[in-house]
Order: C-alpha cells, then sequence, then structure tokens
C-alpha cells in the first residue's frame, strides 16, 4: 500500500503558565491509502494533539515546535509529497474539508444552530466547488440557449466571467444587478442540491426535509450523520475522527460505525479513527497506533496488535479490558498518566512499567521492526534485537 499522510518526529508543546507541557514527542507514524488506522491511549496521551496537529489547528498557547507531516495526494506512491508544516494557511484552508476532513466528539460544536442543515452542507460546496458547480451550470445553459439568441449569450459571457474572473472589476459594477444575483442564486441551488443528495447518500431517509430543517430538530445521531455529510460532502481522501461517536448511545455508535464502514468502501479513501474503546478498533481498523504520555509507544497490523502485544503498555492496556485480557490476568494499569510539564525521564512509561531496567530511566527508546509492520519503541525488544545482530 502506498503512504497518503505521515507525521515524522513531530513535537508540539503547549507554553503554559504552568511550564511547557511537552505534549508530542517525536511522533512518527504513517497512515496509508484505504487504511482505516485506530489511535489508542489513556486520556491525556496526545491523540488529540497528533491529528489537531496534522491538520495545524493548534491553538495558542499550543505551538508545533518540530518534525514534518508528509502529505501524498496522489496514491501511485511516486508522487512527490508536501509537507503541512510548511504550507500557507491558504493552502491549508483550501485543504481542510476537501482532501481531509476531521470530525470530532460533539455534533453541535460544529453545527451552527441558525442555519439550516442544508445550507451548512452546501457551504462546504460553495466554498470548495464552486469552479467545478460554474463549469456543470455553464454547461447546462450551452445546452439550453440558443446561438441565436444575443441577450442570453451575452448573459453565458457575464456568468463565465464570474466562472472564472470573480474578481473582475466588470462584476463589480453589475454585482447588484439582478443579472448576477441570478448567477449567485443558480450556484446556490446547485450546491443545495449536492447537499440533499450527499444527505441522502448517508441513508437519512427524507434528505429533502431533514436540509430545510435546523440543528435543534435533529437527534444526536442524526446530527453527527449531518456532521459527517459535511465531512465527506467533498470525497476527502482522509477523515478523521476524534471520538466522533463516544457521546453516542451503543445503538447509535454501531450505527454510525456501519456507516462510517460502509462509506470508507464507497467515498474515503482512509480514516484515522481515535477513541477508547477497544473493541472498535478490533471491529473497524487495519491498523493500531498506542500512544502514551506523548510517544507512540507500538504499531501493528490491528489482528497481530491484539494477539501478540509487545509494548507493557499495549499489553496493560488490553489486560484492562475483559474481552481482551489473557485469561486470568485482568487488572488496572496502576498509576496515572504523567503531567506533561515535568514528563519521566527515559521511556516515559518507566515509573509505571512492570519490566522497567535501569537504562529505561536513562534513555529513550526508539522504535524498532519486531514483526512484519510491527514497530514498539521498548528497550526489551531493542536489546533482543542487538544480542542476535
Ligand atoms: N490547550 C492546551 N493547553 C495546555 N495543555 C494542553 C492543551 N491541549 C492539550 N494539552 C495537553 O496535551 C496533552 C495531550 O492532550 P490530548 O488532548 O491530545 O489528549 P488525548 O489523548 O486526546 O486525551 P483524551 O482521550 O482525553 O481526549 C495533555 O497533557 C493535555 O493536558
Ligand atoms: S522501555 Fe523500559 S520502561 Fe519503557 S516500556 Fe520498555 S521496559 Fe518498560
Ligand atoms: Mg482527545
Amino acid at each position: 500500500m502506498s503512504k497518503l499522510i505521515e507525521t515524522i518526529d513531530l513535537v508540539t508543546n503547549f507554553y503554559t503558565h504552568e511550564g511547557v507541557v511537552k505534549a508530542l514527542d517525536k511522533v512518527s507514524l504513517c497512515v496509508d491509502h484505504g487504511c482505516t488506522f485506530g489511535l489508542v491511549g489513556e486520556s491525556g496521551c496526545g491523540k488529540s494533539v497528533t491529528v489537531r496537529s496534522m491538520m495545524r489547528i493548534i491553538q495558542e498557547p499550543g505551538k508545533i515546535d518540530g518534525g514534518k507531516v508528509l502529505f501524498y495526494p496522489g496514491n501511485n506512491g511516486s508522487e512527490t509529497a508536501i509537507d503541512l508544516l510548511q504550507q500557507s494557511e491558504a493552502t491549508m484552508k483550501a485543504l481542510r474539508g476537501d482532501k481531509i476532513s476531521m470530525i470530532f466528539q460533539e455534533p453541535n460544536s460544529a453545527l451552527n444552530p441558525i442555519m439550516s442543515i442544508g445550507e451548512q452542507v452546501a457551504e462546504s460546496f460553495l466554498f470548495h466547488r464552486k469552479k467545478e458547480m460554474s463549469q456543470q451550470i455553464l454547461m447546462d445553459m450551452d445546452a439550453s440557449i440558443s446561438k441565436a439568441n444575443p441577450l442570453k449569450s451575452i448573459l453565458k459571457a457575464l456568468y463565465r466571467l464570474a466562472a472564472t474572473r470573480p474578481e473582475a472589476l466588470i462584476l463589480k459594477l453589475f454585482s447588484k444587478t439582478p443579472l448576477l444575483k441570478s448567477w449567485e442564486n443558480r450556484l446556490h441551488k446547485e450546491a443545495m442540491r449536492r447537499a440533499v443528495e450527499i444527505i441522502a447518500k448517508l441513508s437519512i431517509p427524507h434528505a429533502q426535509d431533514i436540509a430545510r430543517r435546523y440543528p435543534h430538530n435533529l437527534s444526536g445521531g442524526m446530527k453527527q450523520r449531518i456532521v459527517i455529510a459535511i465531512a465527506l460532502a467533498c470525497n476527502p481522501l482522509l477523515l478523521i475522527a476524534d471520538e466522533a461517536t463516544s457521546n453516542l448511545d451503543v445503538t447509535i455508535q454501531a450505527q454510525i460505525l456501519d456507516l462510517l464502514k460502509d462509506l470508507k468502501q464507497k467515498v474515503i479513501s482512509s480514516v484515522l479513527l481515535i477513541t477508547h474503546d477497544l473493541g472498535i478498533v478490533a471491529e473497524t481498523c487495519d491498523r493500531v497506533g498506542v500512544m502514551y504520555a506523548g510517544n507512540l509507544c507500538e504499531v501493528a497490523d490491528v489482528k497481530d496488535l491484539f494477539s501478540e502485544p509487545r509494548h507493557p503498555y499495549t499489553r496493560a492496556l488490553l489486560n484492562a479490558v475483559p474481552r481482551f485480557a489473557h485469561e486470568g490476568e485482568l487488572e488496572s494499569i496502576e498509576g496515572n498518566v504523567p503531567n506533561l510539564v515535568n514528563p519521566p525521564s527515559g521511556c516515559r512509561f518507566h515509573p509505571r512499567c512492570r519490566d522497567a531496567k535501569s537504562i529505561c530511566k536513562d534513555a529513550f527508546p526508539e522504535s524498532t521492526k519486531v514483526g512484519n509492520n510491527h514497530q514498539v519503541a521498548c528497550f526489551l525488544y531493542t536489546e533482543k534485537s542487538r544480542e542476535k545482530s
């Protein structure tokens, strides 16, 4: 499989009054085209900061202090990547919601309470697909306008200008006239048509009626579907879902996950899924990354991670869940995620690790290959690989 997006040694800090929160310490992960990648770890481990850094939506007092976020939009593997951390804010705005979309836990914060659902979905098309919609409207006009009608031909020339050079001076002169108002109306109508189409695609019944409603008229599950519709409007290459189902009751959660699985095959290329629920990971993901205190400690294909977890933290996480614990090993992880203003030296997991050795306090374990597509950052494995060589 070819890479879609990867972080290399990503470092993000928060400069607070209490000190510098070292939230991400050289996080390197890769999501391939077509892959559903799950990111797991206890609360405060850095999952959200990782994806927000990838999208460049970290706000003050946070700052991305190092690393790269390489994006490979073509899926032939040979295309050169662009480093998202080096792009202008304008480029990022164009990418967000188009090539990469993100949905969060709380649909209410993503939806505008005073705009109809249809308008909100349509906004995405008006922002990212104006050119494409303009071309389509002009083509439709070509089919319907008789060449012999000079008035309509002038109108079409004006529309063509509006589609290709919206900043042209002559359009400013006409901006308040019904002529250009009718162009805006046509664009708006096309965006609304597409909005209803995508709402219906998400198996939402009575899409036309739903498009006319406002967020407060919809249930939590329905609102999250609309958020997904907005995120998927432009067929993104990557959908990032940060705890997108954790506020919903179990039945609705299962419906939304089924929907994502279905859409993943039809519409989206890859999904980066953040969840606390290892059951969801086992059922939906191809690969899994386990984070602890700002580090990625293990990455593997989902089957390998659940059958042969290597990192002591991954093992502890699995042993805390009855469905995944090895027989007789069900237990919670002692201690807490450390304060990242003063994280433990060496391996950040060492104060809680039963296998810790003296080196673990002094040095940072680099990521080591322990199997096919299986990487672990732990001295238990670096030493073994050294012994072998
Ligand atoms: N705005 C902020 N100011 C200061 N520290 C922050 C800020 N946002 C995040 N952090 C810190 O960054 C670290 C990682 O937080 P993050 O939100 O990524 O955790 P998470 O793994 O997503 O947790 P959860 O599962 O609870 O959502 C935490 O130590 C958190 O306190
Ligand atoms: S590096 Fe050491 S402390 Fe860290 S997980 Fe491995 S054994 Fe435990
Ligand atoms: Mg989070």
